[in-house]
């Protein structure tokens, strides 16, 4: 089944409940919650208090993305502030401290998974499959919206379906990055299932026809 998880950064803050509101009567399956430490990426967005409002306002699935340098110290906090998925950069931390992160992620009851970016090669999720939910590739360099899909990110989502297949079929597949209702094909065709979109989504004021066009294979 095709996931489409709406990301809020390209949401009007202004109104964050309607806008999640809108994007859930549209269709949405999960909410994509970007967070940004202007350390591990180059930006600043939201973190724990945001969430725990979100937490409060809906009974969506939020999905966090942490774009922050040592996870480890923040993902009980995260999972305590109502995430339902804690998701981790392998290139945050070094892979004993990643694994304990998600060791403590799945000891509060929460999802959990790992995210690769652009120059970060399939082959560096090995250590974690079986240990996460979820798996995201960026298709763009993240701490930005709004920016071009990478279509050479399209091979590593086949290495790592084939690979998921045979090791943890019930892995989700995620992208994340430039998404929109023809590069979203591209992806599903290299075996993604759950497609993060920012402002194809929030760019467009029917979000309920902008969800249907990702969605649409
Ligand atoms: C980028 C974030 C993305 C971003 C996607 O670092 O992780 O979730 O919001 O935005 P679009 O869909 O506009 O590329
Ligand atoms: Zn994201």
């Amino acid at each position: 089944m095709i996931k489409v998880a709406p990301s809020i950064l390209a949401a009007d803050f202004t109104r964050l409940g309607e806008e999640v509101e809108d994007v859930r009567r549209g269709g949405a399956d999960y909410i994509h919650y970007d967070v940004m430490d202007g350390e591990f990426v180059p930006n600043i967005s939201m973190g724990l208090p945001v969430l725990k409002s979100l937490r409060e306002s809906t009974d969506m699935f939020l999905d966090v993305h942490l774009m922050i340098d040592r996870p480890i110290r923040y993902v009980e906090r995260f999972c305590d502030a109502g995430a339902d998925l804690v998701n981790v950069h392998v290139e945050a931390d070094r892979e004993e401290n990643i694994c304990a992160a998600l060791a403590k992620i799945r000891a509060k009851g929460k999802k959990c998974g790992i995210t690769l970016k652009p120059a970060t090669p399939a082959g560096a999720a090995e250590p974690f499959l079986g240990l996460v939910d979820l798996i995201l590739v960026m298709t763009v360099e993240p701490g930005f919206g709004g920016q071009a899909f990478m279509t050479d990110m399209l091979d590593k989502l086949r290495v790592l379906r084939k690979r998921l297949d045979v090791v943890s079929p019930a892995c989700e597949l995620e992208v994340d990055g430039g998404v929109n209702g023809e590069t979203a094909k591209l992806c599903v065709e290299a075996g993604a299932n759950v497609l993060v979109a920012g402002s194809a989504i929030f760019g467009e004021t029917d979000r309920a026809a902008a969800i249907r066009t990702i969605r649409t294979i």
